[in-house]
């Protein structure tokens, strides 16, 4: 794939800029990147520079993180499940999540310290409602609710939106849509590397010594540890893992979790919230009153910890190193965890190969909308199981 990112060669190959530094651009080939994920904590904005003057793969210029205000995140949580006045609610929470959204535009710009008219294009995903690929009528769909729209209203730049439903229309799953982008950046001739992203839910990217692409859905990353965590302690997460780090893991449970028949289908696959939600985890505790809740803890990031790592074991055979990416990856007992099970393995974050770990699916989405431009197929068949290559993204003109 012509993708004008050089391969890496070293540790700083992704070209990453610490925040804050503001050299102009110089080429037309800044796009800001907007990811708002699974976890439902907020939105990841980047602003990547795809022809960096130092001739690195890309560069990012600018990071920022907003959390959603917690009625939106509320919201957004409700909509993932069939509830009342469903249409309208959406349309509401759409534009939300555009001010949302425009707000990370603006602070991105601010840090980098350009205007609109020096970005190309917004690249962004939108916010995962529902994910039934394939399912109904063979079609299937899978829904990120977005006002693009508002957003170039807001914004005053081009924005590129919708990247799943293309594939999905191509009978593919529509997701993973990150392997293409890995591949770019992360990929190094003649050597076999994983890419692992924890966030709500977990995916990998198996890059093959030989060129070729496996990515899919391990299954649960975040998602159920953090419900958890709400549920019994009131954060949002388990900061570093220290709740779970502090649990003994429940053998049973983790076996009637593990006994889930998503896990041994082969890929392509991927999932979501659809099912991995509370009432599954709350079918499988039934049986089990009695257990701690740091008990149920500590076996949550043991499932996320055995997913992750069969999916390595399994689709990653050869790869020495695993680069790991997305909020998970600062959960230091998940980290330890996932090492344990994949011994003789070097298991780090891609902080350390030049991009930040909460910048990686928010560059995805970056790429992905200059792919758009240049009508380069943004989906890999072996990861979306789609009838060919497809162009992915809708777009809307800023004037
Ligand atoms: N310090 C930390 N310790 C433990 N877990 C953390 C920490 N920081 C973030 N996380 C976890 O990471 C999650 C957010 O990760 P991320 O933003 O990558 O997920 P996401 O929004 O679902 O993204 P995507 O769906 O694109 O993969 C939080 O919900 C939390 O569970
Ligand atoms: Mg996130």
């Amino acid at each position: 794939m012509n993708t004008g990112a050089s391969q890496p060669q070293g540790p700083q190959s992704a070209g990453l800029v610490r925040p804050g530094s503001h050299d102009r651009p110089v080429s037309g080939e800044l796009f800001i990147g907007l990811m708002s994920g699974t976890s439902l904590d907020g939105v990841d904005g980047v602003l990547a520079d795809f022809s960096p003057p130092d001739g690195l793969s890309l560069r990012v210029r600018a990071h920022v993180h907003r959390p959603f205000p917690a009625d939106l995140a509320q919201e957004l949580l409700a909509l993932n499940a069939p509830s009342h006045d469903e249409l309208h609610r959406a349309a509401l929470a759409a534009n939300a999540l555009a001010r949302a959204y425009a707000g990370v535009v603006s602070d991105v710009l601010a840090q980098a310290g350009i205007e609109p008219h020096d970005v190309r294009a917004i690249g962004v995903h939108g916010q995962t409602v529902r994910h039934r690929p394939r399912e109904f009528d063979g079609i299937g769909y899978t829904l990120q609710l977005n006002n693009p729209a508002l957003l170039a209203e807001l914004g005053g730049i081009d924005v590129v939106a919708d990247f799943r439903s293309r594939d999905v229309a191509a009978h593919g799953q529509g997701a993973p849509l990150v392997p293409a982008f890995h591949r770019a950046v992360f990929a190094r001739p003649g050597e076999s590397v994983a890419v692992l992203n924890i966030g709500g839910i977990s995916n990998l990217t198996s890059l093959l010594a030989d060129g070729s692409t496996v990515g899919f859905d391990c299954g649960p990353g975040n998602a159920l540890m953090d419900h958890w965590c709400r549920r019994h302690i009131g954060h949002p997460f388990d900061d570093n893992g220290a709740w779970a780090a502090g649990g003994h893991i429940d053998g049973d449970l983790l076996a009637a979790l593990q006994a889930e028949a998503y896990f041994d289908l082969p890929p392509p696959k991927s999932t979501g919230r659809d099912l991995f939600n509370p009432p599954w985890l709350e079918s499988r505790l039934r049986a089990r009153p009695a257990l701690a809740p740091a008990d149920v803890q500590a076996t949550l990031a043991e499932l996320t910890a055995w997913a992750c790592a069969e999916a390595v074991r399994q689709e990653a055979p050869d790869a020495n190193e695993l680069l790991v990416c997305g909020g998970g990856s600062l959960n230091g007992h998940l980290m330890r965890r996932l090492a344990a099970r994949l011994p003789g393995r070097n298991v780090r974050r891609t902080d350390e190969v030049g991009l930040g770990a909460h910048q990686v699916e928010a560059a995805a989405f970056a790429w992905l909308a200059r792919a758009f431009f240049d009508r380069r197929p943004g989906n890999l068949v072996t990861a979306t199981g789609a009838d060919g290559p497809r162009v992915l993204g809708a777009l809307y003109p800023a004037h």
